[in-house]
């Protein structure tokens, strides 16, 4: 047999929110809503679909390595340069070259606990150490990070909102921290929901602090509803954005991704109606969860956290969900395993999600209680 470094056989393989036809196959279900995974209920944006549908017979060629139209489509969008702007197939991907690219073995990499499982996804993979400090709140603890600091620190993972919270850090507390980080350090500001949060006066945007060792990651697979194409983009110091390139797989992302992220860019409208829509569903799931006096996080992002006393009732309520025909996303490997995760969904899913929690409720709680 061949061998496999004793780091790697510790690994397992990522585990997704459970795919629909999985579901509908184990329970012979006819409706299944899933709303386990943040991603746009409304799909894609039809300029987007429109402009693969336009190129799918250039299909046979390449791509260009620097993603010139993208890198400054995006450039022009946000009003930065495009030197220091970098694309590939999703934000984990980009997670990947950065640990790569910036970090060797014997360094540490610091977050927070309770975040991304992405992140530790890639910092296990470069079998990097990883340190955490504990949320406060279900939110960022940014001083006890900032205090976590070593002299082998290379990189600060921040996600904001944060996933599986859906909470944020606010302006002040970041630009605290910031100040407390020696500039040799680099900092990822994971954006992967801020479209979500960026009305809010509180929240720290990150393309506005212009810093040498700052990267903001943006991704496609969210508000704009291309999960399944993979593009993520990073925003950095066109000295740190050139050294990614030198470890990027040259032909990615796909040229279908390229263009459906151009026309998505120009959807303004799109936008508008994802987040009218996410405000209203997620206002109705909360309203829910709060009318059955289930605990949750408050969140800035799409989805949010139900808390359970213990882990077997979130796992029981996981369960019947399912058995009732909607997904969600159980926290364990997050590090909550007495939570549950649900996203907006559009008016019609929130509906089904709506009824599916009450009766669940019902059944795996109230009935308990008062036994
Ligand atoms: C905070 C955060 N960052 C990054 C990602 C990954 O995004 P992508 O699909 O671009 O790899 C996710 C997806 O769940 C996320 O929640």
């Amino acid at each position: 047999m061949v061998s496999v470094p004793e780091f790697i056989k510790h690994l397992s393989p990522y585990k997704a929110g459970k795919p629909i036809e999985e579901l509908a196959r184990e329970k012979g279900l006819s409706r299944i809503v899933k709303l386990a995974s943040n991603e746009n209920p409304l799909g894609p944006s039809p300029k987007a679909i429109e402009a693969m549908k336009s190129i799918t017979s250039e299909l046979h060629r390449y791509t260009d390595p620097y993603c010139y139209r993208l890198t400054h489509a995006v450039a022009e969008k946000y009003n930065q340069a495009a030197e220091g702007i970098f694309s590939a197939a999703g934000s984990d991907a980009i997670l990947q070259y950065i640990i790569s690219t910036f970090t060797e073995e014997g360094d540490e990499v610091l977050t927070s606990e309770g975040t991304f499982i992405g992140w530790f996804v890639n910092v296990n993979k470069y079998h990097r150490k990883s340190v955490t400090v504990p949320q406060k709140n279900y939110r960022y603890d940014l001083r006890a990070l900032a205090g976590a600091i070593t002299e082998k620190t290379r990189i600060i993972y921040l996600a904001n909102p944060n996933n599986p919270t859906g909470t944020i850090f606010t302006k002040t507390e970041f630009e605290s921290f910031l100040t407390k980080v020696p500039d040799d350090i680099l900092i990822i500001y994971d954006e992967a929901y801020t479209v979500y949060s960026e009305h809010n006066p509180d929240y720290p945007r990150g393309l506005d602090y212009q810093l040498d060792n700052l990267i903001v990651l943006r991704t496609f697979s969210k508000a704009y509803g291309l999960a399944g194409l993979r593009i993520g983009i990073a925003f950095g110091h066109p000295a740190v954005i050139r050294e990614l390139y030198k470890v990027k797989l040259p032909f990615e992302p796909n040229f279908l991704a390229q263009q459906a992220a151009i026309a998505s860019l120009a959807d303004d409208e799109f936008i508008k109606k994802t987040v009218e829509l996410n405000t209203r569903s997620l206002h109705l799931l909360e309203e829910t969860t709060d009318m059955l006096g289930l605990r949750r996080t408050v969140s800035a992002a799409n989805f949010f956290m139900i808390l359970f006393d213990d882990t077997e009732s979130a796992l029981e309520f996981n369960e019947e969900c399912l058995s009732n025909g909607l997904i969600l996303r159980p926290l364990g490997s997050f590090g909550f395993p007495n939570a549950v995760r649900i996203n907006s969904g559009t008016d019609e899913e929130t509906a089904f999600a709506a009824d599916v929690l009450k009766r669940v409720h019902k059944k795996v709680i109230a009935d308990k209680v008062s036994f």
